[in-house]
């Protein structure tokens, strides 16, 4: 079987084929049903006409099955349109309804609906222009990943979804038990976590960061790719508790080489979208962000800019008064710095680094004045962060102080310690939010419109 997209970019008028799909219109004129087609395949639906005249008894009855939602297979001719808006249209012969959608209950008409409505409806809203346009972007994205890394010799490497530590020292971790808990409180006993599945704490990963490390230090350039874990309480059109993270990681790397890596893997996933989902693209610069295909190809030919953290509060203090948040040394950039920095200050992607090491996490490379560490954030327009990384603290004592500082207790890090007892290296990494890019590229203002079924505070349905 052919699908649309291959019928439509390949096939040629006179061909007799079937096609597959849902219905997504039905137009009746006094001579003829007009059935717009779609499967997914791509952006574009086939058209399929009905000459009322010559269509029987059969088929005259399965087609008043046919409405919105249905799953039917159309056989016919291929044609050249005679109407403006599509080349070519199935003149059809043959008609199988597999699944009608009763019009009276289906929730998906042809009418806009607000993604608000369309999120209690996770389970039919890939049947949606905006959703399936969004599908398709995130498997050509996901492609894309693949193809950057694997072009340039790192090795895909699974890092594991439960763990026991806490890579980022934040303690949004969602905890993993099988003990039963109401039972214990029953009883008034103290939970004794020795008893418990792994016989200690287990969580979902917040990152494969440190697990990743352990490869990069025997295969040099690696990079995992996975659903990562976070139980904060942000109900934000930019977080999710659930998220895809993509974590490279390069031996004997430094911080400038970390971030041409970033810049050059921002670019190649703009110019990867702008090859391969063109018509996809185009509908959400129409209808969801005006300019957005301008703008993703004028990012893929910029240089990203660069500031220190220093220097991106001192522009900051110069506008304190339009910020809500009060920016000052030490503190931790807001949503609001973030895109002004971005949008106002250098208009396209900034990368800030060299953070106050008390705003970030433990394992980042202290720098000699003692205060900062060699962190890098990456910031894009109406984004704000995209990226966090930065070059890892690769000396052992070092490295124990800023665990000691930050309240770790060492021992549960001992494999990570070992990594800078036995020939350690300078290395670096950074990890890209999959939804945030996702947000990047489609123009898609909520980011739980860029995952199949979003999980939030409160929400975890479907
Ligand atoms: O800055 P983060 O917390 O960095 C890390 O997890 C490092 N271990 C990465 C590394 O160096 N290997 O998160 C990295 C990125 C952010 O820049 C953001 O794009 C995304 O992950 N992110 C989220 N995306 C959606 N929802 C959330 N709650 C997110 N938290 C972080
Ligand atoms: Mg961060």
């Amino acid at each position: 079987m052919q699908d649309i997209r291959s019928v439509l970019r390949d096939t040629k008028p006179g061909a007799s084929i079937t096609a597959k799909g849902w219905v997504r219109t039905r137009r009746d004129t006094k001579n003829a049903v007009f059935v717009e087609l779609n499967d997914g395949s791509c952006f574009n639906g086939l058209q399929c006409v009905f000459d009322a005249a010559s269509l029987d008894d059969a088929a005259r009855a399965s087609l008043a099955q046919v409405s919105t939602g249905a799953a039917v297979a159309v056989a016919g001719v291929l044609v050249e349109s005679p109407a403006a808006g599509q080349p070519v249209e199935l003149k059809a012969s043959g008609l199988t309804v597999y699944g009608p959608s009763p019009a009276d209950s289906y929730p998906l008409q042809k009418k806009a609906h607000s993604f608000e409505f369309l999120r209690e409806i996770a389970h039919l809203r890939p049947r949606t222009n905006s959703f399936g346009a969004v599908a398709r972007v995130r498997n050509q994205m996901a492609f894309a990943v693949h193809s950057f890394f694997q072009e340039r010799g790192f090795q895909y490497v699974h890092t594991p979804i439960i763990t026991a530590s806490d890579c980022e020292g934040a303690g949004e971790m969602f905890q993993v038990t099988t003990l039963d808990l109401d039972a214990i409180a029953k009883r008034g006993e103290p939970v004794d976590w020795t008893k418990d599945f792994f016989g200690k704490r287990a969580y979902l990963s917040v990152s494969g960061q440190l697990n990743v490390e352990t490869y990069c230090m025997a295969l040099g350039r690696v990079y995992t790719f996975g659903p990562t874990f976070r139980a904060e309480n942000s109900n934000t059109p930019r977080h999710l508790s659930e998220f895809w993270m993509i974590e490279p990681e390069m031996a004997f790397a430094e911080l400038p080489e970390n971030m041409d890596l970033a810049e050059a893997f921002i670019k190649h996933l703009l110019s990867w979208a702008l090859e391969r989902c063109g018509d996809d693209l185009a509908f959400f610069d129409k209808r969801i962000q005006p300019g957005l295909i301008a703008m993703l190809d004028s990012v893929r030919s910029s240089t990203f800019a660069h500031m220190s953290y220093t220097d991106a509060v001192k522009e900051l203090e110069a506008r304190k008064d339009d910020f809500e948040f009060k920016p000052f040394w030490g503190c931790d950039l807001q949503t609001e710095h973030e895109r002004y920095l971005t949008e106002t200050v250098v208009k396209g992607p900034l990368i800030v680094t060299d953070y106050p090491r008390d705003l970030k996490a433990f394992y980042m490379r202290r720098n000699d004045d003692g205060e900062t560490v060699r962190a890098m954030d990456v910031l894009v327009p109406r984004i704000g962060e995209i990226i966090g990384g930065s070059e890892r603290e690769y000396r052992h004592d070092v490295l124990l102080d800023a665990m000691k500082d930050k309240h770790l207790d060492p021992a549960s890090y001992w494999w990570y310690l070992d990594l800078r007892r036995y020939g350690s290296a300078p290395h670096s990494g950074f990890g890209l939010g999959f939804e945030r890019l996702m947000r990047y590229v489609t123009g898609m203002e909520n980011i739980r419109d860029v995952i199949p079924f979003p999980r939030a505070p409160k929400q975890a349905d479907f």
